[in-house]
C-alpha cells in the first residue's frame, strides 16, 4: 500500500513523476512454477477466474524475461494462488510478477544478479521493484527508484475491498483532467510523515496519509468517499485510497481496534469484503524449491 502517493504532472512519456512511501502489508499470493510443455498460467483461490492466463499477465512477461536472460525456453506452468484482490490498487499483479521473477530465477538456477532482477522488475511495471524488496521504501521516478525508509514497529491496517476494480491508467488520466494543463507541482513526501514512520507514531501517520489519485478515484466512484468517512467515524486514525483504488486503507491503533473496524465495515453493507493485516512485511521470497 502507499502511505503517501504524490503525483507530479503528466510527462511526455505519458507517465507521472511520483514521490511515494510504499509499505508492504501481510496479504500474500503464492506463485508456483513447474515443468510444462509451454508457458501457461493457472489460478487458485477466490479470485482464480479473474486471473489473466496469457501474456497480459505480468507474471507471464516476468517468466519470458528470465527465460530469455538465461537462454531457456519458458516451458513452465505458473500457478498463482491469489489472495491479493485484483485491480484493487494493491499492486497484486506486480507482486505476482516479482514472485515469478524470483521463482524462475530459482527454477532455472539462472545466475542473474540482484541488480539485473531489479532492472527486469522495473521494465515490467512501476511497482514491481518494490514488490521484490518489501518493507518500507521511498519510491521516486515512476515509483521504481527506491530508497529505504526508517520505520519502527508495526502498523495495523484494515482494507475495505470492492469486487469491481478501477483501471490505473484511467485514474491517472482523470487526475490530469481534474488538475488541468497548467498543473506543475513536483511531488515530495513531507518530512513529518518520514519522522512519524521513524518514531512508529501511528496517530501522526494516520493524520498524514495522502494520495494524489484519491480525488480521481472518488470522482469516478463517489461511494469511496463515504467509505473513507465512515472508517474515520468508526475510529480509524487515518484513511486513504490505496494506489489507484478502489481499495480503501485504514490505519488503526491496535489489533482490537482493527477487529472493531472490520466488524463495523462489514455490517455497513458499503463494502464487498474487509481485510485486516499489518505492515511492514518482507517482499517476494522463495518458500521452497524441489528440483
Ligand atoms: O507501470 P504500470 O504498468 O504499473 O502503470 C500502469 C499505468 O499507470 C500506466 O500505463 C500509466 O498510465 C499509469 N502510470 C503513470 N505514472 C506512473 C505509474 C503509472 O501515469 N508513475
Amino acid at each position: 500500500m502507499n502511505a503517501y502517493l504524490g503525483v507530479g504532472p503528466r510527462e511526455f512519456s505519458g507517465y507521472h513523476e511520483l514521490a511515494t512511501i510504499f509499505q508492504a502489508v501481510g496479504v500474500y499470493d503464492e506463485v508456483t512454477v513447474s515443468a510444462a510443455d509451454s508457458l501457461t498460467i493457472s489460478g487458485l483461490g477466490p479470485f482464480a477466474d479473474r486471473i489473466p492466463n496469457d501474456h497480459t499477465n505480468l507474471a507471464w512477461q516476468a517468466a519470458e524475461l528470465v527465460a530469455r536472460a538465461c537462454g531457456e525456453l519458458p516451458n513452465i506452468q505458473i500457478q498463482i494462488d491469489k489472495a491479493i484482490p485484483i485491480a484493487a490498487g494493491m499492486a497484486g499483479g506486480s507482486a505476482d510478477a516479482a514472485a515469478t521473477l524470483l521463482a524462475c530465477d530459482a527454477y532455472w538456477n539462472s545466475g542473474i544478479s540482484r541488480d539485473q532482477l531489479d532492472a527486469m522488475a522495473a521494465t515490467l511495471g512501476s511497482d514491481v521493484p518494490f514488490m521484490l524488496h518489501g518493507g518500507c521504501a521511498l519510491g521516486v521516478g515512476r515509483g521504481d527508484v527506491l530508497s529505504p525508509v526508517m520505520i519502527r514497529g508495526n502498523f495495523h491496517w484494515v482494507f475495505a475491498i470492492f469486487d469491481d476494480g478501477l483501471a490505473t491508467a484511467q485514474i491517472y488520466e482523470k487526475t490530469d483532467e481534474l488538475r488541468g494543463l497548467e498543473f506543475e507541482v513536483e511531488p515530495e513526501v513531507p518530512t513529518e510523515l518520514l519522522s512519524a514512520l521513524a518514531r512508529g507514531d501511528a496517530p501522526a501517520l494516520g493524520r498524514l496519509l495522502h494520495n494524489d489519485l484519491q480525488l480521481a478515484a472518488i470522482t469516478s466512484r463517489p461511494q469511496l468517499g463515504r467509505v473513507l468517512e465512515q472508517g474515520i467515524d468508526l475510529g480509524a486514525l487515518g484513511a486513504v485510497i490505496s494506489g489507484s483504488g478502489p481499495t480503501c486503507a485504514f490505519l488503526v491503533r491496535d489489533e482490537s481496534s482493527a477487529i472493531d473496524l472490520v466488524v463495523a465495515l462489514k455490517a455497513s453493507g458499503l463494502v464487498d469484503d474487509v481485510l485486516h493485516t499489518h505492515g511492514p512485511v518482507h517482499g517476494a521470497r522463495v518458500i521452497s524449491t524441489s528440483r
